[in-house]
């Protein structure tokens, strides 16, 4: 395949930045070609330059999602970085579980969830080390731009190389079924969690703040790719979505970008931000 033009490349970055508000690298353009060649074949097509002509003369939102979604980044794996996890374990799940006792409620969001190993590490967690909240209402929700990714978490089913990145072999033997090189998530973890595509920079989150609060947000390493107004709108959208006395987790090497909004609390090796009020 021959390389792009350099307007071509620049649309392309213009059209991923309009979806998904991810900003690519000028550096990093050779990458249009490896991500979009599956895009390429099945739209019939040999160069990037056709696709690029193609998106001109047509608006076509489908394809300018699908071009989106090919150029986001799912690494994950589970319980990564596992500190937020442990810390959750002994103190955080602890003090918020006594905070509900009447509710008898959680609510946690695995924001931009890749193929779900996030949300399968929480479930995992619940069930391994609070098993008296079985008749609790709990609930794990996962969000992410890619709808192929998200059917796989729905899916939740990985490959040995996944399941050997992260997960104690008693989670494997616990809450996994086997079949040849796959595993697939048991019924009692899949129950707890509800994967869905949504853009974390779209007009409308599937979620909505009276209804929808949530005790714990995962949102980690999905900043690194926005921009900082991108990053302030998305944290200002997730401060009405947290209770008052809810936990925000972020990768570790983000922060918000207003403070004004957050406290950071240190703990356990790793931070984590409660709400401020909003004034
Ligand atoms: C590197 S993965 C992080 C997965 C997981 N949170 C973790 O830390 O292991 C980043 C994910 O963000 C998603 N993403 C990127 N832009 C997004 C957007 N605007 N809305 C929702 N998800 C987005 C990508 O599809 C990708 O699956």
């Amino acid at each position: 395949m021959e390389a792009a033009a350099s307007a071509d490349y620049g649309y392309l970055r213009q059209l991923v930045f309009g979806v998904s508000q991810n900003v690519l690298d000028p550096s990093r353009d050779y990458l249009f070609e490896t991500r979009l060649s599956k895009l390429l074949r099945n739209q019939g097509m040999r160069q990037l330059d056709e696709l690029v002509r193609s998106l001109r003369a047509t608006k076509n939102p489908a394809l300018e999602r699908a071009v989106a979604e090919a150029m986001t980044i799912n690494e994950t794996s589970f319980f990564r970085d596992s500190r937020p996890f442990e810390l959750l374990r002994t103190e955080l799940l602890p003090k918020l579980i006594e905070e509900r006792r009447m509710l008898r409620s959680l609510r946690f969001w695995s924001a931009a969830c890749a193929t779900g190993q996030e949300g399968y590490s929480l479930a995992m967690l619940m069930l391994e080390h609070f098993p008296a909240l079985a008749n609790w209402n709990l609930r794990i929700e996962g969000t992410d731009l890619s709808s192929e990714v998200v059917s796989r978490a729905q899916a939740g089913r990985y490959h040995r190389i996944e399941m050997n990145r992260g997960l104690p072999a008693r989670f494997v033997v616990r809450y996994f079924d086997h079949s040849g090189e796959e595993w697939t998530a048991k019924p009692e973890v899949r129950k707890l969690c509800n994967f869905r595509q949504a853009n974390l920079c779209g007009s409308s989150l599937p979620f909505h703040r009276s209804t929808d609060r949530f005790d714990v947000i995962f949102l980690r390493n999905v900043m690194l790719y926005f921009a900082h107004e991108t990053r302030r709108t998305l944290l200002a959208e997730v401060h009405r979505l947290l209770a008052p006395d809810g936990i925000l987790f972020l990768g570790a090497s983000e922060q918000p970008a207003d403070l004004s909004l957050w406290t950071p609390v240190l703990a356990g090796g790793t931070s984590y931000y409660r709400p401020r009020k909003a004034s």
